[in-house]
């Protein structure tokens, strides 16, 4: 028997239980094919994707374009590691640059290794640019970010079961309260060895909390007077997401390093990327980072399919419409409801709030049940469900979708 056979659920489902590392606590459906806003289980059920890989499938699933110069760009080169020039790194680098804003980019793979990079970056500049004393310099950070998995990123997250055993931890991180003006200011006042803030424009898996207005553009302005750095991790929020290219952008803020994954391969590849301007990227010189897949010609040609794709689409002039119709359409269910608290999001990066405690079962209950009505979406810390479709949606389509979820929550009304 071939080693790729074909699978029922219930096969697929054991097989990762017994061989695979416990990691996951998948919702239970196996899912073999993809194309735009949809995806088809093994026995050819068709679902709306509600999640988009966490916000990686911004352009839908298996984009012809994309999979169009992946294809091509197979069969000609796909790895040559940094050990040589290759052809099409450079090109990616300047359309990627010219895009964004910025001067010099980083090329890595996924979202935590970009995140580590940009933190190198920060602590290097705090010390070769800012004259911070060795082994001094602090990154500020806010409570309950996700920023990824590795041992330095999980030291400052304040979610246990993500840290908890993983010790000791990395030092040199404040941490301060998310939206919180008063704390970011005490905490550069108080520490002039700060090198940068990094934060989240909207915290995703925390439950897609949207900062009050005005933050991130005097957090930005904070982070100046104190001359450290403005990290912004968009590897959730970037690419269109919320509504905007990148959701800095709707407070006009830009980053001194931006951080961008997901999407940036349209959930094709794993790539990321750290962008910031010569006066900062230029404290990296060869020898100081590096990745064997990083840059590699097969991303690169990826990564600029995967953008033009943004721009040629409009994608976040539609994420910013539907997100709207999406809000407003869930708040007037809301209004006579008694299973959903709230509903916030920004485009189409959105979150519901359900009425009940963080360690009950009802939004995974609600997840199961919009499952066997043709939606995939995935509760968040417990009593949060966030729905973050492929951007590519229509109008048509998001309504179908608003007809699924509002159906499924009535099944739970009391
Ligand atoms: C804001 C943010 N940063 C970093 C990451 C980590 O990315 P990856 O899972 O590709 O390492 C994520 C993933 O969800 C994220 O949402």
């Amino acid at each position: 028997m071939a080693v790729l056979q074909k699978l029922t659920s219930k096969q697929a489902i054991a097989l990762e239980n017994k061989y695979g590392s416990n990691t996951y606590h998948p919702l239970p459906v196996v899912l073999s094919r993809g194309e735009g806003v949809y995806l088809w289980d093994v026995d050819g059920k068709r679902y709306y994707d509600f999640l988009s890989a966490y916000s990686a499938v911004n352009q839908g699933h298996c984009h012809p374009k994309i999979i169009g110069a992946m294809t091509a760009q197979a069969q000609q080169l796909t790895l040559t590691s940094r050990a040589f020039y290759n052809d099409k790194l450079g090109l990616y680098e300047k359309y990627t640059c010219e895009y964004f804003g910025f001067e010099k980019l980083l090329p890595m793979n996924s979202g935590a290794e970009a995140v580590e990079a940009a933190m190198k970056v920060c602590r290097k500049w705090a010390y070769e640019v800012k004259g911070v004393p060795e082994h001094q310099a602090k990154i500020i950070v806010c409570n309950n970010n996700f920023h990824g998995r590795t041992t330095t990123i999980v030291s400052f997250s304040s979610d246990s079961t993500s840290n908890k055993n993983f010790g000791p931890y990395s030092d040199g991180f404040i941490k301060i309260d998310y939206d919180n003006l008063e704390e970011l200011e005490s905490a550069l006042k108080s520490n002039p060895n700060v090198g940068g803030f990094l934060v989240e424009p909207i915290q995703g898996e925390a439950g897609v909390y949207v900062p009050s207005e005005g933050f991130l553009a005097k957090a930005k302005a904070l982070c100046e007077a104190y001359n450290v750095l403005f990290i912004a991790d968009e590897i959730q929020t970037g690419v269109a997401r919320t509504g905007k290219l990148l959701a800095v952008d709707h407070e006009n803020v830009r980053p001194d390093i931006l951080i961008l994954g997901k999407a940036l391969s349209g959930g094709a590849y794993p790539i990321s990327a750290v962008l910031a301007d010569n006066k900062i990227m230029d404290v990296m010189t060869p020898g100081t980072h590096g990745s064997t897949f990083g840059g590699n010609p097969l991303a690169a040609t990826i990564a600029i399919a995967a953008l033009e794709v943004v721009k040629d689409e409009d994608l976040a002039a539609n994420a910013d419409k539907l997100g709207k119709v999406f809000r407003s359409e869930l708040n007037t269910y809301i209004k006579t409801s008694k299973i959903v608290n709230l509903v916030r999001g920004k485009g189409l990066l959105n979150a519901i709030v359900v009425n009940d405690t963080e360690d009950s079962d009802t939004a995974w209950n609600i997840c199961l049940a919009l499952r066997d009505n043709g939606l995939l979406a995935k509760p968040t810390h417990g009593n949060i469900i966030r729905f973050a479709p492929p951007l590519v949606m229509n109008r048509e389509q998001l309504q179908e979708c608003i007809d699924i979820i509002t159906k499924t929550l009535t099944q739970f009304e009391p």
